[in-house]
């Protein structure tokens, strides 16, 4: 809470000028069209094991944005990453009865960003979503810790809960239910991927030019005769 006021106070002191020239320079690399791969996972990849190897905090969060169907209004949250299945999607987890997962049944579209402004490198992702086999799902929950399990039963997510009191008694009745399951059943939680189009950017074109470089990979459509792939474009 204290460091709620304190954050609200220093942007009361900021002026709008103050806060529009916050700025950072990015010039720690050039971006350049051979630098990137045409298959846009395989390119991800190689940002994220590097993201990895510089030990960026998180960094395999990324923000996921979805849409209500019905009021068309975007909603945006962070999630991790938990692989890439055959170099073809971005493979997530949720609760299917959260707001995402709603918004995903109505509207199976999302789009991710992962930013790591260390590497001054931020991927862009948009498609459709997939439900994974429920198998998969079930084999990653039932990988979790039992505290996660436990809590994945106790505090379904989106729902507002009365008291950290309530939460805890929840927790309580979770573990007496399934005092002697382990692992516990699986929850309405299961995993998704998305993949369709990819951008990259990347530091500054040129050092004298104020932009930033930025390739567009996206599935190519599959013709007869003719596999998947991506096709690059600048
Ligand atoms: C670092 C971090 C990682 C998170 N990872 C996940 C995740 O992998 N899956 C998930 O469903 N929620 C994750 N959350 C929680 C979500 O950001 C979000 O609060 C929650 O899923 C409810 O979102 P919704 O009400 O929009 O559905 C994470 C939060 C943080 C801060």
């Amino acid at each position: 809470m204290q460091f709620y006021t304190f954050a609200y106070t220093s942007l009361l002191m900021m002026t709008d000028a103050e806060l529009a020239a916050l700025r950072q320079t990015y010039a720690q690399r050039t971006l350049l069209e051979t630098d990137v791969l045409p298959d846009a996972v395989r390119q991800f990849r190689q940002w994220l094991d590097e993201a990895i190897a510089a030990q960026l905090p998180e960094p395999s969060a990324l923000t996921l944005a979805t849409v209500d169907a019905a009021t068309g209004q975007p909603s945006q949250r962070v999630v991790l990453l938990k692989g890439l299945p055959d170099d073809a999607g971005f493979l997530f987890y949720t609760n299917y009865d959260s707001r995402k997962g709603h918004e995903l049944a109505s509207q199976p579209r999302a789009a991710l960003n992962f930013f790591w402004p260390g590497l001054e490198r931020q991927v862009r992702v948009e498609g459709l979503i997939e439900k994974a086999p429920a198998d998969m799902s079930t084999t990653y929950f039932q990988s979790r810790p039992r505290g996660s399990q436990v809590g994945a039963w106790a505090s379904p997510q989106s729902q507002v809960i009365g008291s950290r009191q309530e939460l805890e008694a929840r927790e309580h009745e979770t573990e007496a239910e399934f005092a002697d399951q382990n692992p516990l059943p699986r929850p309405r939680i299961g995993a998704a991927t998305c993949c369709a189009r990819s951008g990259w950017s990347s530091g500054r074109a040129a050092p004298a030019a104020c932009m930033t470089a930025w390739f567009m990979s996206a599935r190519r459509a599959v013709g007869v005769g003719e596999s998947a792939g991506w096709l690059l474009s600048v």
